[in-house]
């Protein structure tokens, strides 16, 4: 096979795979497959989609096959979508079609199917989404010995936060900072999801887990203790660590809930074991620090009062800064993880849906 792969700026479409009749189309990055010119086209119109957890996407992908090279009838297609992994040589399969013949994988049985909005789509349809599809996608059609990929990156809305348990900090190996986050109703962050909200203002002084292996943390206000006051804004790069062996802190991120978080109103103050039967007598739960993320960066929520979360840290979530509740900044403020026995605090609950 002397196939050529071609990374083409001005593209060149069959308009219509029952003609020879073409457009020119020049603002698209495209890959494809040549030997004496492309016979099959595989596109993405969007790069990125964006969506959030519970939510439905449809990632666009487009073929355009030659009739001359193939004949008129389409179906011997297959079309196979994977996910790309960080490391780039695994992917994982997600979905593969042939004529009638379908197939889905893992956690995406059930909830995918290819959109078919016409001939020549093959658009992917996930419904009920998940924080771990977060990522990017590849789209790979297949006819005799020609094929052609796109890759769309599907991004969710939500918000990273630092985390450390109650055992403080830098006391989670890897594995133990991938679950942290899951118990907080979240996932490990990726460097995508860090640079974004550090890009939006996070600025954070401890190390972190990522998801691809690394730890970084995200300097908005250069100073001394975060790697100087002379250097740039940007995130802090301590590279690959042993994923058994070092410790750090983690960054999670979560998107929207189905459910209802809220600050109970009960007449006394609690202590720890008393917060959790106080959300159950209230048919929720004691709230995750995910969750009191999730409301206050999506929903606004903003509560002066300090409560209990299930890890046993106590935290109140500020939207409107002012005097006595967060002065300077709209954040998360974190109390500590106090002696669970001390009758001092409130309790934040969550309640799902069904
Ligand atoms: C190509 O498309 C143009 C405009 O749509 C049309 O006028 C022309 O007849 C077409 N040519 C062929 C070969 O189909
Ligand atoms: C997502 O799609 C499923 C199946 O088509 C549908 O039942 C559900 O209502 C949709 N959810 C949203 C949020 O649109």
């Amino acid at each position: 096979m002397k196939s050529l792969l071609l990374l083409v700026l001005i593209s060149v479409c069959w308009a219509d795979h029952h003609s020879d009749n073409y457009t020119l189309n020049y603002d698209r990055v495209i890959h494809m497959q040549a030997e004496n010119g492309p016979r099959l086209l595989v596109e993405a119109e969007q790069a990125k989609v964006f969506s959030h957890r519970g939510g439905n996407v449809t990632l666009p992908c487009k073929f355009h096959r030659d009739p001359r090279a193939f004949g008129s009838g389409i179906h011997k297609i297959r079309i196979k979508w994977t996910k790309l992994t960080s490391d780039y040589l695994k992917e994982v399969d997600v979905f593969v079609s042939m004529g009638y013949h379908k197939k889905s994988y893992g956690g995406y049985q059930g909830r995918v199917f290819l959109k078919r909005g016409s001939d020549n789509d093959a658009s992917l349809t996930i419904t009920d989404l998940t924080l771990e599809d977060y990522g990017r996608y590849k789209c790979e059609v297949i006819e005799g010995l020609e094929d052609g990929t796109a890759v769309i990156a599907l991004e969710l809305q939500g918000v990273v936060f630092p985390y450390f348990p109650r055992l403080g900090r830098y006391h989670l190996n890897f594995h133990e900072a991938q679950q942290a986050c899951l118990d907080q109703d979240a996932v490990i962050a990726s460097f995508d999801q860090l640079y974004n909200a550090w890009r939006a203002g996070l600025d954070w002084c401890n190390a972190g887990w990522l998801s691809d292996g690394s730890v970084q943390y995200p300097i908005t206000k250069p100073r001394e203790p975060c790697g100087g006051q002379n250097t740039v804004p940007g995130i802090r790069n301590y590279g690959f660590w042993d994923k058994d062996k070092s410790r750090y802190d983690v960054f999670c991120f979560t998107s929207n809930f189905y459910g209802r978080f809220y600050y109970l109103i009960h007449p006394t103050k609690l202590t720890y074991d008393e917060a959790v039967q106080a959300c159950l007598n209230d048919g929720a739960q004691i709230a995750k620090v995910g969750q009191i993320f999730a409301a206050w960066k999506l929903l606004g929520y903003d509560r002066c009062d300090a409560g209990w979360l299930a890890d046993g840290s106590v935290r109140y979530p500020i939207s409107r800064p002012r005097r006595r509740c967060s002065p300077t900044e709209a954040a998360v403020r974190f109390v500590g993880f106090p002696d669970k026995k001390h009758k001092l605090y409130g309790v934040y609950c969550f309640r799902a849906y069904n």
